[in-house]
């Protein structure tokens, strides 16, 4: 399976102008590229932008909300994201979590209707500075993938894709360590089969975010075992994020 590499720009860049440029240069980097599946995620506002000139990547949007229509003032379907070229959506990121109180329960609500409007979900999980200091990984996994993946059927994990992002080394430049990050990849691979089974757990693409630059994007595939990489800051950057995709394959 080739390496799954999601672009989240996050609420950057300031203008559409600037948003195509990353996105051309991103491009330019990337001509005949065939080794990995590359996915931009860029503000909502910039989602058309990057679509009239996509070329070979897929788009992401970074929310969605859990109702199809209506007055939600502010809000963005996961029908719309879908009907605007979308064929991804990050959901649960730590960002929204922290900023928005998003919960488990709002996060599996979220999932379901973006699962029926079509589109494939990024689905965050990953746990504090506390929560790892206090050896409470696993659970707080555990908890969290049990409250998002609540009442989703097995034949549609196959549309889910898991990213492991440790929160204390989002945005920090505190990545973490290969060895951390194989066997929280393993937990997950064991919630997921407890949940589903061996096969699904298999079988689901569990990628890693945090802190991934290209020195030290390449052993998260080749050692860690990492199906793909959820790059933040990194990616608005588009020569490091062409070499991060480089050093995937
Ligand atoms: P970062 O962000 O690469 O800037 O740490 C990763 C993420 O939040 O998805």
């Amino acid at each position: 399976m080739k390496p799954l590499i999601i672009a989240n720009w996050k609420m950057n860049p300031a203008s559409q102008k600037e948003a195509k440029e990353i996105f051309e240069l991103v491009k330019k980097g990337f001509k005949n590229q065939k080794n990995a599946e590359i996915v931009i995620c860029p503000p909502f506002v910039y989602l058309p932008a990057v679509a009239s000139g996509k070329g070979g990547f897929a788009l992401g949007g970074q929310n969605c909300f859990y109702e199809e229509k209506g007055a939600y003032t502010g809000e963005i379907s996961a029908l719309m994201l879908k009907n605007m070229g979308a064929e991804y959506v990050i959901l649960g990121h730590s960002e929204r979590r922290k900023y928005f109180n998003e919960t488990d329960q709002q996060i599996n609500k979220k999932i379901k209707k973006a699962l029926l409007a079509g589109l494939k979900v990024i689905l965050c999980v990953g746990e504090n500075a506390e929560e790892n200091k206090q050896g409470k990984k696993n659970q707080v996994l555990k908890t969290q993938l049990e409250g998002c993946l609540e009442k989703i059927a097995r034949d549609e994990i196959k549309n889910i894709i898991i990213a492991y992002e440790p929160v204390w080394a989002i945005g920090t430049g505190n990545n973490c360590s290969i060895d951390e990050t194989m066997s929280s990849i393993l937990s997950i691979r064991q919630i997921i089969s407890r949940l589903y089974n061996r096969k699904i757990a298999d079988h689901v693409r569990i990628l890693y975010g945090g802190s991934v630059n290209s020195n030290n994007s390449g052993s998260y595939i080749k050692e860690a075992r990492a199906n793909g990489l959820l790059v933040g800051g990194a990616s608005l950057l588009a020569d490091e994020f062409v070499k991060i995709v480089k050093s995937s394959t």
